[in-house]
């Protein structure tokens, strides 16, 4: 039996003797009554993330240790802090919150680039046990209202702008734009760009030091929002002691880290990825992270992600296909590569969306090391199946992501609820309960949580991934089973798409839905129906694709709209994106029997071919 199988095994002979052993590698301020309670973890114990994350470190022979490299091409600058640096910087921020008001519990809300401050913040708010939600950069007014709406935070931190190879994105307009009341706001100055302060505005600062706070293992650590299908975003909920209690155990046993290693999560803050892997995973296991303000190709080349892992003695590198992608049509023969020292480099993991085995092998062949396609969700905070590294698994099958890893096991469900065998396709599911680091619920809405995850298979949770088991237990995802799109491994919300071009005065009705694309995965296609008389013009179509840039962000990469006379719809009204979807890619598929007229659709087919890919 290899290492792989019997730690599964050990996990599925007693759960929770085994969550409590992982446990037992970090310092509880308290014991735990018990490991745990319905969907909570180790209720009742005392657990500080940022006393677990930091101070023990410096206690245990670490002070000296690198814990954060800051490397910005953007800004042209290089930043190290050891364990005792980030401790004091952590503790007085903390302090400076404190001084702001933020208490225990408050919400904290995050909305700043990729610079050492948005990490120290997030620890900051963990030290005082304040609940931080950080907001992606990337996204604009529409989604952060609602972001701000549902966390109602006490404080919001930000910067005077993020950088982006092209352009500087001033914050202060996104921010004013989205904020209905005078929330106070805490400003990171920029040299590229001046923040103009107005009453409640305060500049970034130190306090005092403060202590890490008694919190509980179950209280909120942060919220994470994500996209669901309805353009209002889902409040992930993190707690202190399980998710840390996973982290650690997923940096050992699935990335295959020591303590003292360097670990390089090539993502932003503003996702899952960064939360778990750049900032919480690799400090709370004592190792050194990478934090890049940069991109894959562009700054200034395709050779960046190389130079930083020779640099820094990066041994794993965890990034999205997509950047892989952005390389290979850059540099296709790894020429920027072969003038690179890779030997501390040991591993490459990819998440976020499907690895196609074409980028698959070419990263295999060039770095000549694993390459590990692995996944996952921001709800369940870390991998749910992968090739687990540390437990002496080699990559198998390229187009799976791996097996089942323990801690979870995943069921592929027909439409009823029943079992499919190996082979058989279906919803992807997860048994209940689920391990330590997963969202217990929904921020204020254990009922939505409910809904949306529990209620379509009793007793167990609904990823809303379709997919297949292998005989050998390899999983294969085929894509999502609702309307969620992820272009280059960005998660993004029709709902909150079509929310944005519905807005235009001239539009009746719209619908957005994924069309494939080789670069980003799937990138979103826009249809609106007009409002009688009013005319289709060159003018109306920049419109409509600025709105969402300003209303969602950039990042959602909408840049072509059909303008149609009708959209496909069921006898209840309901939108046929599915339909659409595969008439974009020009997939043949049966009438849907739930049509309400079926010529729309061949009206659609026609006008689908004067539109152009990228
Ligand atoms: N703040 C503001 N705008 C942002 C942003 C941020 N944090 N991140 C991206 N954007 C903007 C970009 O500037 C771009 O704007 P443009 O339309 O004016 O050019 C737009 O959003 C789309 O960005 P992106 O999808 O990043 O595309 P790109 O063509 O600029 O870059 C890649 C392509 C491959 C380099 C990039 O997609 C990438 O690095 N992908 C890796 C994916 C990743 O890290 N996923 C995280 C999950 S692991
Ligand atoms: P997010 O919550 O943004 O991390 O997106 C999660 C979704 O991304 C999953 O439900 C999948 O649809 C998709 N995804 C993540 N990782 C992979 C992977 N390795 N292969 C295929 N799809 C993936």
């Amino acid at each position: 039996m290899s290492l792989y199988q019997q730690t599964y095994q050990r996990w599925q002979q007693d759960p929770e003797a085994f969550w409590m052993e992982a446990a037992a590698a970090l310092h509880w301020d308290s014991p735990f009554h018990q490991a745990r309670e319905g969907n909570r973890w180790f209720p009742g114990g005392h657990f500080n993330t940022c006393y677990n994350a930091l101070d023990r470190h410096v206690e245990n022979g670490r002070a000296e240790q690198i814990a954060l490299i800051y490397d910005s091409p953007l800004d042209h600058k290089q930043q190290k802090f050891t364990y005792r640096e980030l401790l004091i910087k952590v503790a007085c921020l903390a302090g400076k919150l404190q001084e702001l008001g933020v208490r225990q519990g408050d919400r904290v809300l995050i909305y700043m680039p990729m610079v050492p401050e948005t990490l120290m913040a997030m620890l900051a708010c963990a030290r005082l046990g304040a609940v931080h939600s950080v907001v992606f950069g990337g996204f604009a007014s529409q989604e952060l209202a609602a972001r701000i709406h549902d966390a109602q935070p006490k404080l919001i931190l930000t910067a005077s702008c993020g950088l982006e190879p092209r352009r500087i994105v001033e914050y202060q307009p996104l921010l004013e734009r989205a904020l209905e009341t005078n929330i106070p706001i805490m400003v990171l100055d920029r040299p590229q760009c001046a923040w103009h302060y107005r009453e409640n505005h305060h500049r970034w600062g130190e306090g005092r030091a403060v202590a890490p706070a008694r919190t509980l293992a179950t209280d909120p650590l942060y919220i994470l929002y994500t996209s669901g299908t309805t353009g209002i975003p889902k409040g992930i909920v993190r707690d202190h002691g399980g998710h840390a209690v996973a982290l650690k155990w997923s940096m050992q046993h699935i990335y295959n880290i020591s303590p003292g290693e360097v670990f390089w999560a090539a993502s932003d803050m503003g996702w899952a990825v960064g939360h778990s892997y750049i900032v919480y995973g690799p400090l709370l296991h004592g190792c050194t992270t990478v934090l890049f303000e940069g991109k894959p190709v562009g700054t200034p080349d395709a050779g960046e992600f190389w130079r930083v892992i020779e640099e820094h003695r990066v041994v794993s590198l965890f990034t999205a296909p997509t950047a892989f992608r952005a390389i290979k049509k850059e540099d296709p023969q790894g020429t920027f590569l072969k003038r690179r020292d890779l030997t501390n480099f040991r591993a490459l993991f990819l998440a976020g969306e499907r690895l196609d085995p074409d980028t698959y092998h070419w990263a295999s062949q060039l770095l000549e090391k694993p390459v590990v396609d692995h996944w996952w969700q921001t709800e369940t905070g870390w991998p749910v199946a992968s090739t687990c590294l540390g437990l002496d698994e080699e990559p198998g099958q390229p187009g799976s992501p791996g097996k089942t890893v323990p801690g979870y096991r995943v069921e592929i469900l027909d439409e009823r609820g029943q079992a499919l065998p190996a082979g058989q396709e279906g919803a992807v599911a997860l048994k209940l309960p689920l391990p330590p680091g997963n969202s217990p619920t929904l921020w204020n809405q254990d009922e939505k949580y409910h809904q949306v995850y529990l209620s379509q298979f009793p007793g167990y949770y609904n990823t809303g991934d379709g997919g297949y088991l292998g005989e050998d237990g390899h999983l294969f995802i085929m894509g999502r089973l609702d309307d969620v799109i992820i272009v280059a491994g960005h998660n993004l919300s029709t709902g909150s798409l079509e929310e944005a071009l519905a807005g235009h005065p001239a539009v009746a009705e719209c619908a957005v839905f994924a069309v494939k694309d080789d670069f980003k995965g799937q990138l979103p296609l826009g249809m609106v129906v007009l409002k009688a008389g009013q005319p289709e013009t060159p003018q109306l179509h920049q419109e409509l694709v600025q709105r969402v840039r300003d209303g969602v962000g950039a990042i959602a990469c909408l840049k072509q709209v059909v303008v149609v006379e009708r959209l496909p719809k069921t006898r209840s009204g309901k939108i046929l994106r599915a339909a659409l979807r595969k008439l974009a890619d020009g997939v043949e598929f049966p009438i849907p029997p739930t049509i309400e007229d079926a010529s729309v659709l061949d009206e659609l087919r026609e006008r689908l071919k004067s539109y152009s890919r990228r």
